[in-house]
């Protein structure tokens, strides 16, 4: 793959704030100044002629040229934002100037307009939420009842929170601590109580659909890694699940209970039943260490993402791959699914935040710049840029984390609804409550801070 400059400066937010860029009135003059020469009427290098719209559409010997809604998929786009000099387009020549690339990617977001009158290429999305059918479980939302009495070491300083989750049913918030994980109640912030990880780090938390089991996932670096299931009530330890080498950095828990998929940094994700603990599938098409694993609430698929930016989609049961998800450049920081299971959210280290349509694996809603860093005065070097975490609540609303120390609440059709700052430190977890209300945010200084939506 072409890596790609990056002019953080000039990308927009949403794509749907992008101007009409038209080939007729922006792009042929651009296409004019650099390209025609060798992709024009006279003369087409690799059958690649970029005179007429028709013809820019049909592409050239390689593959389609430009696809409309997909600036980073396209050979056309690539070829100009190259590092490489010996790749780039034009050739032997300086890139193009930023503001003409800019318009370009605009051109191919926007849907490859022809001119003013023309319309877009991009299928509209509907990315409206659609509760799925109310779960009917039985019982009272499932609360810590008789915990086992344990007492954590004192720490001189507390552990950056890396791992957090809210409860699906009840107003429960689960928090990773050194060996162990607290249990919080959501509404009064009081601590519940606390589980033993003697395992090392939890580096993953999740409940179960149902709010009755705690998966704990984590290890020691270079030495262990496994997952525990605990009962909520009880908090007894139901059962182990894998023996891995080094710490789990990514696992799951399926809504049925039945697997558990891990990952870690051997670049696979396995996946085991929980029932006997047996190796079921493993899944061996990333690149680089696993970062994070989630199966749709609905079970069918399994989304897995990598530290250079890959993702996929596997289905869920039979191990094998649906779909993968190509677009960020950097480590994926976090995955959540929509409890309708029809949207996936993608955030990373290249600042990008994604809402894909998991039916065919499209970026439905971009967010180039979703938590942009305030730049210093007189700092002209290159700022970090990323999203940390991003969790779903109830109602297509998400939840995320960013570089900026922010924590920012977005719409289902992907706008900010509210931002807030974490200004002692960098926040790196969030949860939105079962019902909607609570919004939580645990930090790098080990602190969890707590806002309610409704304000
Ligand atoms: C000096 C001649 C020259 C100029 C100017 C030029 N190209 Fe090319 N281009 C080529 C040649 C030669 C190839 C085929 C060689 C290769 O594949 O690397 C090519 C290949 C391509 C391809 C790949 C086509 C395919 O289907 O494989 C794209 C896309 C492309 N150019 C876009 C552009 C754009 C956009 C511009 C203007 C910004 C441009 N080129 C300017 C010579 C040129």
């Amino acid at each position: 793959m072409r890596s790609l400059l990056l002019f953080p400066l000039l990308l927009t937010s949403a794509a749907a704030a992008d101007a009409v860029v038209t080939y007729d009135e922006h792009i042929k003059p651009i296409f004019r100044e650099h390209c025609l020469k060798c992709h024009g009427e006279d003369e087409q290098k690799a059958d690649l002629n970029l005179a007429n719209f028709t013809s820019v559409l049909k592409g050239g010997s390689g593959d389609k040229a430009v696809i409309a809604g997909r600036a980073s998929q396209s050979l056309l786009f690539q070829a100009i934002t190259a590092e490489d000099d010996s790749e780039r387009m034009p050739p032997k020549k300086a890139p193009l100037p930023a503001p003409q690339i800019e318009l370009i990617r605009q051109w191919i977001q926007g849907g490859l307009r022809e001119s003013s009158a023309s319309k877009s290429l991009v299928a509209e999305r509907d990315t409206s939420f659609k509760p799925a059918a109310t779960l009917n479980f039985d019982g009272p939302p499932p609360m810590p009842e008789s915990l086992p009495t344990f007492t954590p070491p004192k720490l001189k300083r507390p552990l950056p929170i890396i791992a957090m989750a809210a409860s699906p049913r009840a107003p429960l918030i689960a928090v990773a601590g050194h060996e162990h994980v607290r249990l919080v109640d959501a509404n009064t912030q009081k601590e519940l109580g606390v589980l033993a990880f003697p395992e090392g780090q939890p580096n993953v938390i999740r409940f179960s659909l149902d709010g009755r089991v705690l998966m704990v996932a984590g290890g020691k670096p270079v030495q262990s890694g496994s997952v525990v299931l605990f009962d909520i009530k009880t908090g007894k330890r139901l059962t182990t699940i894998g023996d891995e080498t080094d710490a789990a950095l990514a696992a799951d828990l399926s809504p049925d209970q039945q697997l558990v998929a891990l990952g870690g940094s051997g670049k696979v994700v396995k996946i085991y039943n929980t029932a006997d603990g047996k190796l079921r599938h493993k899944l061996t098409k990333h690149t680089d260490w696993i970062t994070a694993l989630t199966f749709s609430p609905d079970g069918k698929k399994l989304a897995s993402s990598d530290r250079a930016g890959g993702i996929h989609l596997w289905d869920a049961t039979g191990g094998g791959i649906l779909l993968s998800l190509a677009e960020h450049k950097a480590a994926v920081r976090a995955l959540s699914w929509r409890s309708d299971s029809r949207m996936l959210a993608s955030g990373g280290e290249d600042g990008l935040l994604i809402w894909w349509d998991a039916k065919d694996g499209w970026p439905a809603i971009t967010n180039t710049n979703a938590h942009p860093p305030v730049r210093p005065t007189g700092y002209y070097g290159k700022l970090p840029n990323g999203v940390l975490s991003a969790a779903f609540g109830p109602n297509g609303e998400l939840l995320t984390a960013g570089r900026d120390k922010q924590v920012r609440l977005w719409a289902a059709n992907g706008s900010v609804l509210k931002s807030f700052a974490n200004e002692t430190s960098l926040p790196l977890q969030t949860s939105i409550t079962f019902d909607g209300k609570g919004l939580f945010a645990g930090d790098a200084a080990g602190a969890v801070r707590y806002w309610t939506a409704a304000n």
